[in-house]
């Protein structure tokens, strides 16, 4: 597997830092991928994908449901976590290590592919999207929940990047509803929805130490956030409750389907 600097980046830092996306991770509570499979009509059995599965919440999940999932991470060690919390939990999970810009199935595998707070690492969202439209079958379905900022508001856009990048720097950047929608609809994902809704950030602390940060570049988004722009506090509601520095991101969840 031959990787260009960004995804060795995030193989790096997410092999460094699995053990620290188990259950006690924020990313365990999948009631935004419950919410979102509402909207969603899959056969009894579909088969998914789930691209960048990390610990495997998402993944996981759908398995629980009855699916045929295959978990798939640039990262070897997430893959392990993956194992082990679906024997913990008495599931069966596919597991692949590829990256996000190129998958190894054949065109129309898949009823549904999934990718949940991680697209935000990628270094080609438009080969993600390439390769997620022809992997999945006519009607399939595809669900993308990550972190976002609304359309037309580059300041905030830029500082939660430079805070993002600090705080992990296999961060690559994060792409607006209307930046996704147009890729899919550029490569025949019809989109049915694309919603952002804000999920708080609980403790600046707590949310270093699952990135590993370092002390110097900690400083640096403390220094970010006392000096952060009005456009950046008011979207993001930044605050300190109970001294802990707090905000809220929006995450989006765009739900799309191939024609
Ligand atoms: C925050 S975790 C994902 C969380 C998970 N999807 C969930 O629902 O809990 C981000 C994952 O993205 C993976 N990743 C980052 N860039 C990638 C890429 N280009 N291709 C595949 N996986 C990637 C990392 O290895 C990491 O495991």
């Amino acid at each position: 597997m031959k990787l260009d600097a960004v995804q060795q980046a995030a193989q790096e830092q997410f092999a460094r830092q699995s053990r620290n996306y188990g259950r006690s991770h924020i990313l365990a509570d999948v009631s935004d991928v419950v919410a979102a499979l509402e909207k969603i009509a899959l056969p009894p059995r579909a088969q998914v994908l789930d691209v960048a599965t990390g610990a495997g919440h998402t993944g996981l999940h759908l398995a629980s449901l009855g699916h045929a999932v295959t978990c798939a991470d640039l990262a070897a060690p997430m893959l392990d976590r993956v194992r082990e919390a679906a024997l913990e939990r008495g599931l069966t999970v596919e597991t692949r290590q590829h990256a996000a810009e190129e998958f190894p199935y054949a065109a129309a595998t898949f009823d549904l592919v999934t990718s949940r707070i991680a697209p935000h690492h990628f270094s080609s969202p438009e080969s993600f999207i390439r390769e997620t439209a022809r992997v999945l079958r006519p009607g399939g379905w595809f669900l993308l929940i990550d972190g976002s900022v609304p359309d037309d508001q580059e300041e905030a856009e830029e500082w939660l990047h430079q805070v993002e990048k600090y705080r992990d720097p296999s961060h690559h950047r994060l792409l607006t509803p209307r930046a996704w929608t147009q890729l899919c609809t550029a490569h025949g994902l019809e989109v049915q929805s694309a919603a952002l809704r804000p999920m708080k950030q609980p403790d600046l602390e707590w949310y270093f130490d699952t990135a590993g940060t370092t002390p110097e570049n900690r400083g640096k988004v403390r220094d970010l956030i006392a000096n952060a722009p009005a456009s950046a506090r008011a979207e993001f509601r930044l605050a300190e409750e109970e001294g802990k520095v707090t905000w809220w991101w929006p995450r989006l969840t765009l739900i799309a389907r191939r024609a």
